[in-house]
């Protein structure tokens, strides 16, 4: 197994935009909906300091990211991390980076609630959320396109 020692974790500014476009295409690509990416305005995204991402590069090449949005609860009245997604290039899985990207997001946290979706049928994906520790509920998403 490589080590990821050369691998460093830094927040992705408004000039990263093309790279941070082709990360999420690369996720998308993998999950078969590179078509769902129509984001225009990723630099006026990175500019908002409630959405945060984080890119991992190896010697200054991207090879994943976590994403979230900052949000708040209506029920406690507590902030909490509205995870969206998280990625590393098929070949450097399985090097720690993905819990390496983790553990950014939880250091971020500073102590509020993580919270994310994960397909049912992504099993591999589910194992690696247990193993780090997250406690995985079922629940059925919601999508309406009110007209
Ligand atoms: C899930 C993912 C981020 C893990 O990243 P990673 O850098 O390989 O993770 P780590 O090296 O820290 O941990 C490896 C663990 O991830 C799990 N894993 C999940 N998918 C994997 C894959 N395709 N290849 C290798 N390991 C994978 C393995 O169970 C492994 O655990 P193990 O060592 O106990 O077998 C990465 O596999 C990935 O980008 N998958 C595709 C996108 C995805 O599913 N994202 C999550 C959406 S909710």
């Amino acid at each position: 197994m490589r080590k990821a020692t050369a691998v460093t974790i830094r927040r992705a500014q408004a000039g990263d935009a093309s790279t941070v476009r082709d990360l999420i295409l690369a996720l998308a690509d993998h999950q078969n909906q590179a078509d769902a990416v129509t984001v225009t305005d990723l630099e006026g995204m990175l500019s908002r300091p409630e959405i945060v991402y984080l890119i991992a590069e190896r010697d200054g090449r991207p090879v994943g990211y976590v994403s979230w949005l900052e949000r708040t609860s209506f029920w406690s009245g507590d902030e909490y991390l509205a995870l969206d997604d998280l990625f590393v290039a098929e070949s450097e899985r399985g090097n720690g980076i993905g819990e390496r990207l983790m553990h950014a997001a939880a250091d971020a946290a500073k102590g509020k609630v993580i919270r994310w979706e994960v397909a049912e049928a992504n099993v591999a994906a589910q194992r690696f959320y247990e193993r780090i520790g997250a406690r995985l509920v079922s629940k059925k998403i919601c999508r309406w396109q009110p007209h």
